[in-house]
């Protein structure tokens, strides 16, 4: 049986559970050509994942195992819909899989959203871990009071960062210039903001006990928030929500500390109507909300009473959101591709995997099942035939050598970047030190050939 070369796009956790799945087939050997619109790979392991988490980063060294591979090359610094057409990929490739992730951030759909001052969670996160297209960022954090909306565990990571010690950031790999700006930090109060009740929070344990456990820092949780939460609901609910509940309880009744103490305040019910300042954000109005059942489960429902906080930063944190890539079925409401079971609907040999497929939830573990199940439909589509080495197909370009992209990052491109990243990590006692522009990216890169 001939080979069968498949494009992955995007070099994400989904994009590498694929590709490790997809070089295990036998029968056709299969060829793996990923190619990813940033210099660097692993997806959010590197710009999402939060800087003061090295374990969990370290997942990016069994991607590491996948990309030495034989049959597997890396072709960074090349977006699908920007460098290469999908028509293109669908000429090149028997197969192709989109493991695109969600690029994008939601809106609240509230007046004042766009004033300066006010930034979503996937910009900010970007920012401190060096994703090239927000270093550029204006951040300013010369204010007092920050605001983050939402109450997953995106929303906890950004309240750690902003109220961590320099000190402990310092031997981390977050990026050099928000380093910088958190030693300089003038904030001291950071309220986190849940449009519903503590049992519908969706932040986990671990991360809202670190919360409690950082140096410096008091976490003030209103008792009154959980005076209501009665036996019968806990027992209702995921041991997941009543360990939270657990850890809320006894922050709720730890002392407040004397002394200089940054704060963490966790409010509960309470949605962002409207984002006031003149010419940047100086004040958010909150709507009190009641909690009702219906068929949806726990809904906030506005119940007209208004709370003013005054704040010089408000991060939106309520979830990324897939981007649309051109020609590719795409269902606008949910933010994902188009498909069933992995295989895109209305697709010619396309499938799809991890939070293009999902929507922007999961760890990085759930990938793997997800990546293992498009990659279970593809087998079966080889094995009935519906999928079969493409007649007359293109070969797939080696760009190395067509000089047809020519800010084409390969394997070893990427390892020139990671190689000098780590040295100059060495040097400062910290993992890496992350290049943060598509320049300096790029010119490390290059270095290498
Ligand atoms: C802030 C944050 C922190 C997180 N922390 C943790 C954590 O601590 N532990 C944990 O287990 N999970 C964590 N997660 C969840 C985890 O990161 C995701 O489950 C996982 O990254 C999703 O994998 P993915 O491959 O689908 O998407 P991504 O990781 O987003 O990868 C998608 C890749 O596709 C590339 N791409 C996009 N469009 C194109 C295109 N048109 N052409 C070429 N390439 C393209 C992107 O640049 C990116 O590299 C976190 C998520 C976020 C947002
Ligand atoms: N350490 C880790 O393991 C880690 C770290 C970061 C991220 N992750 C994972 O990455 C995934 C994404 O995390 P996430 O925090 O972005 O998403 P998430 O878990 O879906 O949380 C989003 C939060 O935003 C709220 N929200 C949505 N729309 C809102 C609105 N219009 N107004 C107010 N609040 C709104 C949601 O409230 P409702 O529930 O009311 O909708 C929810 O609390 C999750 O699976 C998460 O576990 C893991």
């Amino acid at each position: 049986m001939p080979p069968f070369y498949v494009a992955v796009v995007g070099a994400g956790p989904a994009g590498f559970f694929s590709a490790a799945s997809l070089l295990k087939i036998e029968h056709p050997a299969v060829h793996v050509d990923m190619f990813e619109r940033l210099p660097t790979p692993w997806g959010l392991v590197r710009s999402g994942v939060a800087p003061d988490h090295p374990k969990i980063k370290a997942v990016s060294a069994v991607f590491a195992k996948t990309a030495l591979h034989d049959r597997f090359r890396f072709f960074g610094n090349v977006e699908l819909g920007r460098d290469m057409s999908r028509e293109q990929l669908l000429e090149r490739y028997d197969a192709v899989v989109y493991a695109t992730g969600a690029q994008r951030d939601r809106a609240l759909g509230v007046p004042g959203e766009d004033l300066p001052g006010s930034v979503a969670a996937t910009e900010l996160v970007g920012w401190y871990n060096g994703h090239p297209d927000f270093t550029t960022l204006p951040v300013d954090l010369s204010v007092r009071a920050a605001i983050v909306i939402g109450n997953g565990n995106v929303a906890l990571d950004v309240a750690r960062i902003l109220t961590t010690q320099p000190s402990e950031l310092c031997s981390t790999d977050i990026a050099d210039h928000a380093l910088q700006a958190l030693t300089a930090s003038a904030i001291d109060e950071v309220t986190v903001v849940g449009r519903r009740g503590p049992l519908q929070a969706a932040f986990t344990t671990s991360e809202l006990r670190e919360l409690g456990a950082l140096d410096g820092v008091y976490v003030d949780v209103d008792p009154a928030d959980l005076a209501d939460i009665t036996d019968d609901e806990l027992a209702a609910v995921g041991p997941v929500e009543q360990r939270n509940i657990e850890v809320l309880r006894d922050l709720a009744v730890r002392p407040r500390p004397s002394g200089r103490h940054r704060r963490i305040t966790l409010r509960f019910g309470r949605s962002p109507v409207e984002l006031r300042g003149g010419g940047r954000v100086r004040e958010i109005v909150l709507a009190h909300n009641d909690l009702r059942v219906d068929g949806a489960g726990v809904v906030a429902v506005d119940s007209g009473q208004r709370e003013h906080l005054d704040c010089g930063l408000v991060v939106r944190a309520i979830g990324y959101r897939g981007a649309a890539i051109e020609g590719v079925p795409f269902d606008r409401d949910r933010g994902i591709v188009l498909h069933v079971d992995g295989r895109v609907t209305g697709g010619d040999r396309e499938y799809v995997v991890g939070w293009a497929k999902r929507g922007p939830s999961g760890i990085i573990g759930t990938n793997k099942k997800c990546a293992q199940q498009t990659v279970d439909v593809i087998v079966g589509d080889l094995a009935s035939g519906a999928l079969a080495p493409l007649r007359g197909r293109l070969e797939p370009p080696n760009m190395a050598e067509t000089g047809e992209h020519p800010g084409v990052v390969l394997a070893e491109g990427w390892l020139a970047i990671d190689r000098m990243e780590v040295a100059s990590g060495r040097a400062a006692g910290r993992p890496r030190v992350k290049l943060c522009t598509r320049d300096e990216l790029l010119a490390a890169a290059h270095s290498a050939t």
